[in-house]
C-alpha cells in the first residue's frame, strides 16, 4: 500500500510513553513492578471520584452531556471565574489540540521551551505549523529568549509551568511580566498540569493571568493530583471569545459521561488532594536526600517528579533499574540523556527505587 503522507505529518516526532507496568512484566516475566515514569498519583484515584463512578454506571448507555455543565460550573465557581470560560476536554492534551485546529494555518509559528512536553511540538507539527524550540537556560524557561522570538508569524507561544521535566516553575510575576510583553494577536497557553503541587498556594489562583485584555489559556488536568488519568479528563480557562472558538472545533461528546462524573466529585474531595499534596511532597524530600546521598545532582522539583543526573549515559542505568522492576523516564528523547525523571511513588515504591538505583550504581 502506497500512502501519500503529507510531509509536515512524516515530520512529527512520535511521542514516546512511560513503559506501562503490563509491558515491563510480561517481557521479563516478574511481577509485582513499580511505575514511577509517567508522574501519576501515587494515591490511586480520588475515593469519592470511584464512588460517584460507580453510582453512575446503569446511565452508560447515554450520550454525556456535551457542555459538561455541572462540571464546567464546579470548576469556574472553585476558581473565581465564568463557566464561560471553561473548556472540557479529553484530558488537557486535546485542549491544545483544540487550540491549533482552531488558530494554526500552515505556515504559523509556535514557540515553545526546549525540551518541553512533547504533545506542543506535535499539535503544532500537525496543523502545518512551524515549531520553534528557544531552549532553557539553566533548566529553567529563558523568557527573556522567548520574547526576542516572537515574530510577525507567531501564533501560539507555550508555556509551560511547573515545567516537565524539569519541575521549574515561572513565578507569577515574572510570567505577568511576559504576558504584557506579547503582541495582543499571540495566544499564550500556559500548561499548568502540575501547579495542584506547588506549595505556595497563591500561586495557583488562574485569575491574575486571565484579568488582562490579551489571549491568555491556562491548562489544567485531573490527571495528576486528582488520580483520574486513566479516564482522560482536563480544561482550558480562557476568555470567553476564546473558548467559543474551541467549541466550534471541540467534538461534540469530547468528555465521557464517567470522566464527568468522576471528576466533580474529585473536586469535591478536598481531604483526598491534601492528602496527595502531601504524599507528593513528603515523597519529594525523601528521593531529594537519597539522591544526594548516592552523589546525585537533583533539579529543584515544584512538581511531583523529579529530574536527577548521572555521572554518565543513563541509559544503562534506566535498564539496571527496569531489570529490578522499577520504571523511571529516561530524558534522551528531551536532549538529556545523562539524565532521568521520577514521578514521586508511595513510600515504600520510593524506597524501592533508592535500593535499585543504589544497587545499579553499585554504592
Ligand atoms: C506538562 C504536561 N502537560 C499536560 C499533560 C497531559 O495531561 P492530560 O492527562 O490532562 O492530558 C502532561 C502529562 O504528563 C504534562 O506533563
Amino acid at each position: 500500500m502506497t500512502l501519500a503522507v503529507p510531509p509536515h505529518i512524516l515530520a512529527i516526532p512520535p511521542y514516546v510513553p512511560g513503559k506501562p507496568i503490563e509491558e515491563l512484566e510480561r517481557e521479563r516475566g516478574i511481577t509485582g513492578s513499580v511505575k514511577l515514569a509517567s508522574n501519576e498519583n501515587p494515591l490511586g484515584p480520588s475515593p469519592r471520584a470511584l464512588a460517584a463512578l460507580a453510582a453512575s454506571l446503569e446511565t452508560l448507555h447515554r450520550y454525556p452531556d456535551s457542555t459538561g455543565y455541572r462540571l464546567t460550573r464546579k470548576i469556574a465557581r472553585r476558581l473565581g471565574l465564568a463557566p464561560e470560560q471553561v473548556v472540557l476536554g479529553n484530558g488537557s492534551d486535546e485542549i491544545l489540540a483544540l487550540l491549533a485546529r482552531a488558530f494554526l494555518q500552515p505556515g504559523d509559528e509556535v514557540l515553545l521551551p526546549a525540551p518541553a512536553f512533547a504533545i506542543y511540538e506535535i499539535e503544532a507539527r500537525a496543523s502545518g505549523a512551524v515549531p520553534v524550540p528557544v531552549p532553557l537556560r539553566d533548566f529553567r524557561t529563558d523568557l527573556e529568549a522567548m520574547a526576542g522570538r516572537v515574530g510577525a508569524r507567531t501564533r501560539i507561544v507555550f508555556l509551560n509551568s511547573p515545567h516537565n521535566p524539569t519541575g521549574h516553575r515561572i513565578g507569577r510575576e515574572a510570567l505577568a511580566g511576559f504576558l504584557a510583553r506579547l503582541p495582543a494577536e499571540v495566544i499564550a497557553v500556559v500548561d499548568e498540569a502540575y501547579i495542584e503541587f506547588v506549595r505556595d498556594p497563591g500561586e495557583a489562583d488562574p485569575r491574575p493571568l486571565l484579568e488582562g485584555p490579551r489571549p491568555v489559556v491556562v491548562l489544567r488536568t485531573f490527571s495528576k493530583a486528582y488520580g483520574l488519568a486513566g479516564l482522560r479528563v482536563g480544561y482550558g480557562l480562557m476568555p470567553a471569545g476564546l473558548a467559543a472558538v474551541l467549541h466550534r472545533v471541540r467534538p461534540p461528546f469530547n468528555v465521557n459521561r464517567a470522566a464527568q462524573v468522576a471528576a466533580e466529585a474529585a473536586l469535591d474531595d478536598e481531604a483526598f488532594l491534601a492528602e496527595s499534596r502531601r504524599v507528593v511532597h513528603e515523597g519529594i524530600d525523601f528521593l531529594r536526600e537519597g539522591l544526594e546521598r548516592l552523589g546525585l545532582f537533583c533539579l529543584p522539583s515544584e512538581a511531583n517528579f523529579l529530574m536527577f543526573a548521572l555521572p554518565g549515559e543513563a541509559r544503562p542505568v534506566y535498564e539496571g533499574l527496569l531489570a529490578r522492576g522499577v520504571i523511571v523516564r529516561p530524558l534522551a528523547s528531551y536532549g538529556y540523556p545523562r539524565h532521568l525523571r521520577v514521578s514521586v511513588g508511595r513510600p515504600e515504591e520510593n524506597r524501592r527505587f533508592l535500593d535499585a538505583l543504589r544497587a545499579v550504581l553499585g554504592r
